[in-house]
């Protein structure tokens, strides 16, 4: 095992990440982590980039026990700068910030950790620089902005590194990571999803004990899937799992999760439907935060009830633990520094739940991106179709129905996006398309069916490739897709006289209309 110490750079579990990739477990701590409370012995340690300027009066410092462990440590960005500040070396602020590629240049060819990766572009983004070399420390590569782009004390196998090999945009990093991880500290690669998937059953038992009950809400979306499989191998029926039916979720949603958790993959369930008490509250309501809001709110007021409702079984005990299938990229604020010591602060997919039902957190995905989660579905015997679908958000149809929310618009919102995902399947083009749907605008417009006059609503189609939906850009469908869908919601769905593609991308839109 490699332990990362995190000094809060956005980029942290990506070094976790790059070492699991080629089979290395790395267990990543608050980088205020004492070394004498850790109880195994890592075979190497990487100290993280930071936000921080090493000389500031708040920022972080490593435990100096961390050379004392006698194994070999990387520090990158700030993780070098912290190296050479605590080694009495000027660290400050340089005259320009440097922020993207450069060229590494090694100077010692012979440098285990450079093994291969000379002259590579690597990824720069810091504004402090080292003004000279620690003792015992020799230059091991220069690029043209940093005279110490890499430094080593080899006797001590201690390394620094300017730049971000974690991140994709330094060509070799991952091959640098593993130079460090498996030739200079000798870490075993035995680390595969299968392992995860023991040990992580093992620690939910461990954690969870003999006979204390889980509770947790599922969508039917691949994390909650995936958490709840893994619950269930854990604990069995000790782990609840409940299903909400908030009015707005796709067409016969409700009924097909059940099916799939249920026969399929023998989660505990229980479904809730809680449709009008939704609708009820989102009656005269067009703010699209607002829905938010109402939603969330709901939410977790039926969840209580029913969770209360849930007793284990045999016993006046209560439920102690909520389980989330939050994911890496939804843990906003991994670590903030606040003097001394440090507080993890974690976002609730489910906000709220826990301060109202006092029920203690596991998090079975927390360390994960999205791509390593499918594959623990897969390997969970969750089916390829589940795991690879499309993302729905919390709010549902609700922030695809413009305007107000009613069971009549939910109805039309929803028969066109189950025609347009259905054809999307039908020409193969659901697994190229990151996110798509059907928005019902609350505008008439005026048409002609049959001789007719029609004055009737508008439907939008939505289409995005990406790959972190942060950015996003629309997808090019060939126009006879597109007049396909378009003939089949005007003839099939009552209330609907036109179809409009969106050819927006994000920035400047986002990918929901709301
Ligand atoms: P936006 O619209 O912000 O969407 O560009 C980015 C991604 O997030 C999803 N999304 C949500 N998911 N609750 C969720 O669980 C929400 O309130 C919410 N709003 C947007 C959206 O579907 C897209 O995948």
């Amino acid at each position: 095992t490699i332990l990362v110490l995190d000094f809060g750079s956005q980029y942290s579990h990506l070094l976790t990440r790059r070492l699991r990739e080629f089979n290395i477990y790395a267990e990543m701590l608050p980088c205020t982590q004492k070394i004498s409370e850790l109880n195994w012995k890592p075979k190497g340690v990487i100290l993280s980039g930071s936000p921080y300027s090493v000389y500031a009066p708040d920022a972080p410092h490593v435990d100096k026990d961390v050379f004392k462990l006698g194994v070999p440590v990387l520090g990158i960005c700030y993780g070098m700068q912290e190296l050479a500040w605590i080694n009495g070396t000027e660290v400050s602020r340089g005259d320009k910030r440097e922020y993207g590629p450069a060229t590494l240049n090694v100077v010692d060819k012979e440098s285990p950790l450079f093994k291969d990766v000379d002259h590579s572009k690597v990824w720069m983004s810091h504004g402090d620089k080292l003004y000279g070399l620690p003792e015992g420390f020799k230059v091991i590569a220069t690029s043209e902005n940093s005279p110490y782009c890499g430094i080593a004390n080899e006797e001590k196998q201690i390394y620094g590194i300017q730049f971000h090999p974690e991140v994709t945009h330094s060509e070799k990093g991952k091959l640098l990571l593993r130079n460090f991880a498996v030739d200079i500290c000798k870490a075993t690669q035995n680390w595969s999803m299968k392992n995860f998937i023991d040990t992580e059953i093992n620690r939910i038992r461990t954690l969870v004990g003999p006979d204390a009950e889980v509770i947790g809400a599922v969508s039917g979306g691949v994390d909650s899937t995936v958490a709840a499989k893994l619950m269930t191998e854990a604990i069995g029926d000790r782990f609840h799992a409940i299903l909400v039916d908030n009015g707005v979720l796709r067409k016969d949603e409700a009924k097909n999760v059940k099916e799939t958790l249920t026969k399929g993959l023998g989660i505990n369930l229980t479904v809730v439907d809680a449709s009008d008490e939704f609708l009820d509250k989102l009656k005269g309501v067009t703010d699209p935060e607002k829905k938010r809001k109402i939603i969330g709110n709901t939410f977790i007021h039926v969840f209580e009830r029913v969770a209360a409702q849930i007793k284990p079984k045999n016993t006046d005990k209560e439920i102690e633990f909520l389980l989330q299938g939050t994911l890496y990229p939804d843990v906003i604020e991994s670590i903030s520094f606040k003097g001394p010591s440090q507080t993890i602060k974690t976002h609730h997919n489910v906000g709220g739940l826990l301060d109202n039902m006092k029920l203690k957190l596991i998090e079975p995905l927390r360390e994960l991106f999205k791509d390593e989660v499918r594959e623990l579905g897969e390997i969970l015997g969750i089916s390829h179709e589940l795991v690879w679908r499309h993302p729905f958000p919390g709010p549902g149809i609700a922030i695809r129905v413009l305007g107000e929310v009613t069971r009549e618009q939910v109805a039309i919102a929803r028969a066109a996006d189950h025609i347009y995902i259905e054809e999307i399947r039908k020409a193969g083009l659901y697994n190229k398309i990151a996110q798509a749907f059907a928005c019902l605008l609350p505008v008439k417009s005026v048409g002609v069916m049959g001789d007719q006059r029609t004055y009737e609503q508008v439907i939008a189609l939505r289409a995005i490739e990406t790959s972190d939906f942060m950015t996003a850009d629309w997808f090019c469908f060939e126009p006879a897709f597109l007049k396909k869908v378009s003939s089949r919601i005007v003839n099939e769905v009552d209330g609907v006289a036109r179809v409009t593609y969106d050819i927006t991308s994000k920035p400047p839109a986002t990918v929901e209309w709301e």
